[in-house]
């Protein structure tokens, strides 16, 4: 019978900007899907917004990311199968990494792109197209990958739940 201790929790500072993050990303991607295929007269106010919201994910990543090398952190769930003790690390682990490739290809696609001057000037004739902008596709692709990555996050949370009979949620909230 698998037993972890629930009642050792993950730094506050960790808990809040993990939370924040979790609701951010939900709204980011399916905005930044939105986007794709709107017309650069029609988007303007949604880029803003999806710059503002995604620059804040950057800030509470690189604040959770010192967090969690600051403060103890409790020891790793135990799942019963060895395989997917591992993967519950990793899934963590590879989280962190998109989350600053993705800040950072779309910052990047921001001032390559010319969306950061048509936002300055308001002259929209400046915004190249989405196949000239190099670190656009990498931006999508890496949205997609923490997609994957989030439902995977989400299903061994219930999974831990339904047959183990743990909240696992419990550190984190
Ligand atoms: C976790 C954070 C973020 C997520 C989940 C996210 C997600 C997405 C997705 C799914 C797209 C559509 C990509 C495609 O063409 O396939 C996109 C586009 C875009 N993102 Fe992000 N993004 C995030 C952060 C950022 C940041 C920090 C910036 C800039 C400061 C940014 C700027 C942009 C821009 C400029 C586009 C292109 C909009 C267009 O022309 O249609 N994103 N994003």
């Amino acid at each position: 019978m698998i037993q972890n201790d629930l009642t050792k929790k993950f730094s506050k500072t960790t808990r809040v900007t993990h939370g924040i993050t979790a609701l951010l990303i939900l709204a980011l991607f399916p905005l930044g899907k939105y986007m794709e295929g709107l017309e650069i007269s029609e988007k303007m106010g949604l880029v803003k917004i999806h710059a503002v919201l995604g620059i804040l994910v950057f800030i509470l990543t690189i604040i959770r990311t010192i967090s969690f090398f600051r403060h103890k952190r409790p020891v790793h769930l135990k799942t019963g199968s060895k395989f997917n003790d591992k993967l519950t690390v990793w899934i963590h682990n590879i989280f962190y990494f998109l989350l600053f490739g993705i800040a950072i290809s779309g910052i990047a696609t921001m001032i390559l792109g010319g969306y950061g001057e048509a936002l300055q000037t308001g002259n929209i004739d400046v915004i190249k197209s989405h196949s000239e902008i190099a670190s656009l596709k990498p931006h999508g692709i890496m949205a997609l990958i923490m997609m994957i990555l989030l439902i995977l996050h989400v299903v061994g949370v219930v999974k831990h739940l339904i047959l183990k009979k743990e909240n696992t949620l419990k550190r984190i909230i």
